[in-house]
């Protein structure tokens, strides 16, 4: 395929974006960018700097430490997909803990942490041939997309989703307790001032509460051949 297009896929947390997002990037040879993976390499970095605590949030502190962060992806060849690596250290399995997790929307509202990461965003796809997925990759990052994804489902669909992913990796949470995450991040990531996360006008949404991978899939490689075409 020589007309490579950019795929802009947002939506609310654990719908399968990147899942979605990996197996679009594979098949169509398109670098894949999973910008949740950023925001929560900030947050596992502020933990570590204890900037914020389930005492409180020194933003202030964080703000000023930001040129210190240096964000990379590194394909890995096995896996198939980009890793995630802080200040050149892999973080891949720190980032996707529950403890990340609670903190990270709040990390996301502030906006010198947007500004930093949507700057290194564009600069990753202005050769076009990408897959990003977040939350506001189609009305922010790249609202000149050709394809634009937004994803929905269930909250209770997405809680059990997540839940089963982090008991599959050993971590002990309850149902309860992710479908709260779950609900949490959704009110803020909905309305935080900065970016919040909305469908851009010109997007398509998908529920896939009831499609399997597979379908999902289908449906959106359509819409793929579609934009692809018009270019
Ligand atoms: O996709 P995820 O669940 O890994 O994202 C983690 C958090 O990062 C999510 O609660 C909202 C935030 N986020 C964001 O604000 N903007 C993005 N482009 C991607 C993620």
């Amino acid at each position: 395929m020589t007309n490579k297009i950019t795929i802009a896929i947002d939506g609310f947390s654990s719908t399968g974006k990147s899942t979605l997002a990996k197996q679009l990037a594979q098949h169509l040879g398109y670098v894949y960018v999973d910008t949740g993976a950023m925001y929560r390499a900030v947050t596992y970095y502020a933990m570590q700097k204890e900037y914020i605590t389930s005492a409180g949030f020194d933003v202030a502190a964080l703000v000023n430490d930001l040129p210190n962060i240096s964000l990379q992806f590194q394909f890995n060849q096995a896996l198939g997909f980009a890793e995630m690596y802080l200040n050149g250290v892999l973080v891949e399995k720190e980032i996707r803990t529950i403890e990340v997790s609670n903190f990270v929307s709040k990390i996301a509202e502030v906006s010198e942490v947007r500004a930093k990461l949507v700057e290194q965003q564009k600069e990753m796809g202005k050769n076009k041939g990408i897959v990003m997925d977040g939350r506001d990759i189609g009305t922010v990052v790249f609202p000149d997309a050709e394809l634009k994804v937004f994803m929905t489902a269930s909250a209770t669909t997405r809680a059990q989703r997540r839940f089963d992913e982090l008991v599959a990796k050993g971590d002990a949470v309850t149902y309860e307790e992710v479908l709260k995450n779950v609900e949490e991040r959704d009110y803020i990531d909905t309305h935080r001032d900065d970016s919040p996360l909305v469908m851009a006008y010109d997007a398509i949404a998908v529920d896939n509460s009831a499609l399997t991978r597979e379908q999902q899939f289908a449906v959106v490689l359509d819409l793929v051949a579609q934009r692809t075409k018009n270019i």
